[in-house]
């Protein structure tokens, strides 16, 4: 018996050690950190709110300019709207379209409105399977390997790489090329998609994504426009023309999730694009991103800060059907509020310049598949 008891006593005692110190561990490591998350979440809700008083007063504005703008002048039409109207180059292409009996020439660039370029796009969100767009392609014998497609019957005007930052969404892939494809055939576009995949478990980096995308696009050929995709951005209308121009463009102005509405001046989300020199200048996406909201922000300002400005298309022509999905569990970047406060700082050292990352590559038939595993690690930035 006596012999029994002891060794229970001391294991019910180091039991009793283990607990109290595992509770003082819990409470050292733990509690500051729940405290920590609840302060956040308090802080970003009040900035919710502070955002969206900022996007209710932003659209009202819009629209008080809108229909200032189509009182104005009402032969306008919706075919362009203010937006445009400081590009006037743009706006007076947007509007004159060629005619349908234009006789296109092999030796000659292409046009950068083209009768093939219809308007409207009906939209179809219909879930499909990769294999069914596969097949549905398959049929076009001048598609090769990694979606790679260049028009026959003129030069294209700009060689573009799609860059699609992706995890976890195969449904929306197959939509978004079913949809693409053809717009970027009617506008005599060359190009190829690359699907940047994000392995492992830490927080969706977009931003990097992009720029390990544009990395190893580059190391495919000399693409001169990069655009960059949310694979959930459904395009409504064809004569949103995918090519670069001067200044970096903002494709995606209008989502039918807000209203088809600038959610604010500086919006830079969903689907933009520059030119290769463009977003060498200015040191590509920063990678300090880890989750969702601030990186395109960000963008917008290294924009600024270069001297650039940012066009959009008029009209209908920047609307997009987004597919719905709540940010699908990934957590919502809450630092980003003090990493944009020193994004000029940032600029020089934080993007392409600083990015190491080790890809697994595989080419699909539509896409050229590039995986990344993504850890801070890879980007080391001074702590601001
Ligand atoms: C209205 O538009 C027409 C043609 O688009 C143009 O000729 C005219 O100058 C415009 N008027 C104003 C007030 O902008
Ligand atoms: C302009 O808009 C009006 C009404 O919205 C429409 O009836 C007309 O066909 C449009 N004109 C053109 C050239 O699109
Ligand atoms: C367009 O806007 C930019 C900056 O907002 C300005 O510097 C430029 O003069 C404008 N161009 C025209 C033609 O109004
Ligand atoms: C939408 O796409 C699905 C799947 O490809 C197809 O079965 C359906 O007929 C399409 N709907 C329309 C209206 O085109
Ligand atoms: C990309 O390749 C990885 C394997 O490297 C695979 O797990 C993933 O499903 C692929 N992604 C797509 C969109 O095909
Ligand atoms: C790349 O492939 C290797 C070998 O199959 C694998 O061990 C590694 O985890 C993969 N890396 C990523 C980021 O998927």
């Amino acid at each position: 018996m006596r012999i029994l008891r002891i060794p229970n006593r001391s294991v019910f005692a180091l039991l009793f050690l283990f607990c109290l110190s595992s509770s003082f561990l819990y409470f050292i490591y733990v509690a500051p950190g729940l405290v920590n998350t609840y302060l956040f979440m308090m802080q970003a809700q009040g900035i919710m709110i502070r955002e969206s008083v900022k996007t209710m007063g932003s659209q009202m504005y819009e629209q008080v300019v809108r229909s200032t703008y189509a009182k104005m002048n009402s032969s306008l039409n919706g075919t362009d709207y203010p937006d445009d109207l400081n590009d006037s180059e743009t706006y007076l292409q947007t509007t004159t379209f060629l005619p349908e009996d234009f006789t296109y020439q092999a030796n000659l660039m292409c046009p950068e409105r083209l009768p093939s370029m219809k308007g409207p796009i009906n939209v179809n969100m219909t879930e499909i399977s990769l294999e069914e767009i596969q097949e549905l392609f398959a049929k076009d014998p001048y598609i090769q390997i990694g979606g790679h497609w260049k028009p026959r019957d003129c030069i294209p005007r700009w060689k573009v790489a799609i860059l699609i930052p992706f995890r976890n969404r195969h449904e929306h892939l197959p939509i978004l090329l079913k949809h693409l494809i053809p717009m970027l055939q009617h506008q005599r576009l060359e190009f190829a998609f690359y699907v940047i995949e994000q392995a492992g478990f830490h927080p969706f980096n977009r931003a990097m994504l992009f720029n390990v995308g544009f990395m190893e696009a580059l190391k495919d050929m000399d693409w001169d426009c990069v655009i960059f995709h949310d694979v959930d951005h459904i395009p409504e209308n064809d004569r949103n023309y995918y090519g670069c121009g001067q200044m970096p463009r903002h494709f995606a102005a209008k989502l039918d999730k807000y209203m088809y509405l600038l959610p604010y001046d500086e919006f830079f989300g969903g689907v933009s694009g520059l030119t290769v020199e463009q977003f060498r200048k200015i040191n590509g996406f920063p990678n300090a991103f880890w989750g969702w909201g601030g990186e395109d922000d960000d963008l917008w300002k290294r924009v600024q800060f270069a001297g650039l400005t940012v066009t959009r298309p008029g009209g209908d022509l920047g609307k997009y059907k987004s597919v719905p999905h709540h940010h699908r569990g990934e957590v919502q970047f809450l630092g980003r509020y003090a990493l944009l406060r020193h994004s000029k700082e940032r600029q020089k050292l934080d993007g392409l310049q600083n990015l190491k990352y080790f890809p697994n590559i595989t080419v699909e038939a539509l896409f050229k598949n590039i995986t990344v595993n993504l850890t801070p690690e890879l980007a080391p930035v001074r702590h601001y």
